[in-house]
């Protein structure tokens, strides 16, 4: 079985895709998994949550996020006599919620195919290959999330140059909520560059200014400053904010978050819906839980980052 995890960005979204650096965490309480049996004929067979059925990687029924990513893999690894596999498909990160639904996907994928025909694949290349299915979902993607959901490991990333690795200096306890609603992170990320395209100084300073948090957030991260992240994810929010691409919704369940007794809290990824993060004490923890969920959070996902 090959599988892989979701992702949170703690700082740094939308101003990653601009040049900026972000910070990224592996997700671990959501996941895809995927399974593969060699057969004797019928080429290859996805079988997904979605489909409940066999189909042949041909059925136009399988969306594009499950057939690209095994098509690029075959053509990476030289295959040119179609393998008789049958994949089986099984999710718990929700689409579009700003977990790397897609990335994480194309991620397992990719190595369980590797695996069912006996060929090895390092993190770089299977890094490159989900970015490339990336691209071609999202438009402008910066590469931060298949980069986290591909190494597992927390990073400081900057689009285009090589990873880096963070550490943190003591293990923080962080409530991800849910969102009834989503918006496709192309949507988003498109908006942020009209915006930017319109006014490159104003638009480009809140870009910087967002960089800027990011490395405090990184210090902090590293000292184990829970108080210092707090504040930096409410500038970082604020931001945000400016970039158009929280709602009410989020606004709302930040809010409660802080009245109920969080450190800080901010929407995580693409937006406008999707999902928000708020940073706890172990004190306040069920009091920001309820909170959440009294204000329409769909689900609340305690998670530890270490
Ligand atoms: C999406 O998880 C993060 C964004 O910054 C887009 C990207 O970096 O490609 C919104």
């Amino acid at each position: 079985m090959a599988q892989a995890f979701g992702k949170l960005i703690l700082f740094g979204e939308h101003a990653v895709v601009h040049g900026q650096p972000a910070i990224a965490v592996p997700f671990r309480a959501v996941s895809v998994k995927v399974t593969s049996q060699i057969t004797t004929n019928g080429g290859i067979r996805i079988v997904s949550d979605q489909t409940l059925e066999e189909l042949p990687i041909s059925d136009e029924r399988l969306s594009q996020a499950l057939r690209v990513p095994i098509e690029l893999a075959l053509r990476h690894f030289q295959i040119d006599t179609i393998p008789n596999i049958v994949f089986h498909i099984h999710s718990t990160i929700p689409m579009a919620s700003g977990f790397g639904s897609g990335a994480a996907l194309s991620t397992a994928l990719i190595r369980s195919l590797a695996e069912a025909i006996g060929k090895n694949i390092d993190h770089e290349t299977l890094n490159t290959l989900v970015y490339e299915v990336e691209k071609l979902h999202h438009g402008t993607p910066s590469g931060i999330d298949n980069t986290v959901i591909v190494y597992e490991t927390p990073v400081y990333f900057i689009k285009g140059q090589p990873i880096q690795h963070i550490t943190i200096g003591q293990p923080m306890r962080l409530l991800v909520a849910t969102l009834p609603h989503a918006t496709p992170t192309y949507i988003t990320v498109g908006d942020v560059a009209k915006l930017y395209s319109n006014n490159p100084t104003r638009i480009g300073g809140i870009f910087k200014t967002i960089g800027q948090l990011v490395e405090w957030a990184r210090q902090a991260l590293l000292e184990g400053d829970m108080v210092v992240l707090g504040q930096l994810m409410q500038a970082n929010q604020y931001h945000l904010q400016t970039l158009t691409v929280s709602d009410q919704m989020l606004d709302t369940l930040c809010d409660a978050a802080l009245d109920a007794g969080a450190l800080g809290a901010k929407l995580s990824g693409g937006g406008r819906g999707g999902n928000m993060i708020a940073l706890v004490t172990p004190e306040r923890e069920t009091y920001v839980q309820e909170a959440l969920l009294a204000n329409g959070a769909q689900r609340v996902i305690p998670t530890t980052l270490q």
